[in-house]
């Protein structure tokens, strides 16, 4: 077995070599000569000379290398009681055909088209027919809202909408085609069309002008073939929580993610061709992108496509029927879902009725993985329990403990250490580097291996800004963390307003925009609190116009419902409280940090004037009579 030592290092001082090497298991139309340059945005274009196609190496390859008989997708959905094994060639059959009708309806290379699907192998075959003829696709999650979806269609512009009649989600019907025609109508750029998939469960589909239906569209429609695009051609782009009111739209390039992914999967999950494997996420996230679909399917890997919960459907054993089930060797899952299940069952007896010996590794990430969960988790499926991190903008692993290359003893509480080709640092707000233990910015040195973003779709400002302008020569990745002796790498927590709810990256900027907006309030803020099941959830705070006479309750309930409204229920944002007042710096600025770290029962620093401790005071009030905080100061 290869040490990871030695090839990590050489991952490092040699990049080129590295990556040649490795862009060298895809089947390129044209294989590079180019290997790494820096754009004129700042991000590194991999391969750039190089030419191929995304979906030709998800499925084409390997129906002609004879594995057309071997399972692509496992669908599980235990909300519909549906099962479904598609093969390779069943895979092909559906991708190029969709291919066709996407063709046949003019969309061609570097036209863009948002997906927004439940977890159906329609929105797998949906994102590879995008590829297969060069259209950037951009999935969007269920749970956000028609507000959130037509944000991205004015951001994206899409030439067409794949949808579907309806998600479920436990037992509740999701209305998806209803919810595309409010964004489209709320949005100002207008797609040509909508097409819908009709899951056939008796929802009703309000009809539009612009609709296509899904299963005549295939019908009706010839195979298309792969178009090669260049290898920084967009696959996808993929919009995530900033810490504006604006999502930005991550773009991620071809060749360089195809290389990092198939790279990922044997030496970061330790998997083999033919070997089944399962993200228990959704599609419209970037777990669901990079593996769910892609590189497993690069892999030639079966994919578990699980339209269910960790619980609820129908209880806390349907990971462990699937695991069993499918024979899945290795499965990722979010901490939460993990949480989820314990709750449910903490002693694992439900476990104990599958035979889980396929297993040979469980890996998370998404979030912060509290110990004990991490333990529970080893303890009870007996095989090492990988927490891993990273986050949209990378589109794979940055740190974790790579299993394929050499496993290493496990501490709970760190994420691992750098992935190959991830040059990682802690460093202060100062610039210079943080010792050991010491807490800082997690940054990574330039340049990013391949796979990593491209820009920010329509706004480079942006992508400059967040990314690489803070600490010159570096990544900033948003995140904090520290580095013990020797060398494990710990991610403590986001350093600006984003908050992770279920795994769910959201913008607390975006809520108080909501929050603020509302007739009777004056002034708000709006954190991350801490919450045992979720990690985190979104708390608000406000203060009223002066002569305002809403009841609080009354105001809690419109706010909570606006916010389910523009943002969708993913937010779970579930209580706001009315204070008289705001703590608040010199200039003006609110003190969430503050206000986050009373409710959390953290330590603070007391305040400096007799009037910030009278406003922290009608704070703590508030808090105590809602079951928040301990009060506990700091005493220097
Ligand atoms: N479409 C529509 N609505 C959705 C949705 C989707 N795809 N996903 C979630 N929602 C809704 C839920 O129905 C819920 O609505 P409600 O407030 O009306 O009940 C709300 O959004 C919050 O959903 P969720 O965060 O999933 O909470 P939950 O209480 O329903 O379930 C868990 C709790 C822990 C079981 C669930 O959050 C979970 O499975 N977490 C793991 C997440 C994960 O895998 N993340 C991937 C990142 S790697
Ligand atoms: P997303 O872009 O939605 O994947 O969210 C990425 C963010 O989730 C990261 O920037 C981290 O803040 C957090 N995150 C992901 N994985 C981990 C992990 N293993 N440990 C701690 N935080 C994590």
């Amino acid at each position: 077995m290869m040490k990871y030592n030695s090839f990590y290092s050489e991952s490092i001082q040699d990049p080129e070599g590295f990556w040649r090497e490795h862009a060298q298991q895809l089947a390129w139309d044209r294989f590079p000569t180019e290997i790494v340059k820096k754009a004129p945005n700042g991000a590194n274009h991999w391969f750039a000379d190089g030419e191929l196609n995304m979906c030709y190496l998800c499925v084409d390859r390997h129906v002609e290398a004879g594995h057309g008989n071997q399972v692509a997708l496992y669908y599980d959905s235990p909300v519909t009681d549906t099962k479904a094994h598609i093969t390779y060639r069943q895979l092909y059959d559906e991708v190029s055909r969709l291919a066709g009708g996407l063709k046949r309806m003019g969309m061609e290379k570097g036209d863009t088209a948002i997906i927004y699907m439940p977890m159906i192998p329609q929105a797998i075959y949906a994102m590879l027919a995008c590829a297969r003829l060069g259209i950037i696709h951009s999935v969007v999650f269920g749970g956000f809202a028609p507000h959130e979806l037509a944000i991205r269609i004015d951001d994206c512009r899409p030439k067409t909408i794949l949808t579907a009649s309806n998600g479920i989600e436990v037992q509740k019907i999701i209305p998806y085609k209803p919810f595309v025609d409010e964004a489209i109508a709320l949005a100002n750029h207008k797609p040509e069309s909508v097409v819908i998939y009709d899951r056939k469960l008796g929802v009703h589909i309000p009809k539009h002008d612009y609709d296509i239906d899904y299963d005549t569209l295939v019908k009706e429609s010839e195979p298309a073939d792969c178009v090669r695009v260049p290898s920084t051609h967009p696959l996808y782009i993929l919009y995530t929580s900033g810490t504006t009111g604006k999502p930005k739209g991550i773009v991620r390039d071809t060749g360089g993610y195809a290389t990092s992914l198939k790279f990922s999967m044997k030496y970061v999950y330790g998997v083999d061709e033919g070997d089944v494997y399962w993200a228990a996420s959704d599609v419209g996230w970037v777990v669901g992108h990079s593996y769910i679909v892609y590189a497993p399917l690069l892999n030639r890997n079966s994919t578990v496509l699980f339209e269910g919960k960790p619980i609820r459907t129908p209880d806390a054993s349907t990971f462990w029927r699937v695991i069993s089930e499918y024979q899945v060797k290795v499965m990722f899952t979010a901490p939460t879902a993990i949480r989820a299940i314990k709750k449910e069952d903490p002693e694992g007896l439900l476990l104990k009725k599958y035979d889980l010996s396929c297993l040979k590794h469980q890996f998370l990430a998404g979030e912060r993985c509290d110990m004990a969960t991490l333990e529970w988790t080893s303890e009870k499926l007996g095989v090492p329990v990988i927490d891993h991190w990273w986050q949209t903008e990378s589109g794979w692993p940055m740190l974790a403990n790579m299993v394929g290359v050499e496993l290493q003893k496990i501490k709970p509480g760190s994420a691992g250490f750098p992935v190959c080709g991830y040059d990682i640092h802690i460093i202060g707000a100062d610039g210079q580097p943080c010792g050991a233990n010491e807490e800082g910015y997690v940054l990574v040195k330039q340049p990013l291996p391949p796979g990593c973003l491209l820009d920010v779709w329509n706004n480079t400002p942006r992508f400059v800004a967040g990314y690489l302008e803070r600490f010159p020569g570096y990544y900033f990745s948003g995140d904090g963390g520290y580095k013990d002796e020797e060398g494990y790498l710990y991610i403590t927590g986001r350093v600006d307003d984003i908050i992770n709810v279920a795994g769910h990256r959201l913008s607390t900027a975006e809520m108080e925009e909501i929050v603020a907006s509302h007739p009777d309030i004056a002034e708000c803020a709006v954190f991350g609190v801490h919450c045992d099941l979720k990690g985190q959830r979104p708390l608000g705070l406000a203060v009223l116009k002066s002569g305002t006479t809403i009841a609080s309750k009354d105001l809690e309930k419109e706010v909570i419902h606006n916010v389910r409204k523009e943002i969708g229920a993913v937010a779970s944002f579930k209580q706001l409280l009315v204070v008289d007042r705001l703590p608040k710096t010199r200039s003006g600025k609110i003190l969430r940090k503050l206000l986050r770290n009373i409710a959390d029962k953290s330590e603070y620093p007391i305040p400096s004037t007799i009037d910030d401790v009278a406003i922290i005071d009608e704070i703590k009030q508030v808090y105590r009579l809602h079951n928040l905080g301990n009060f506990k100061q700091q005493t220097t």
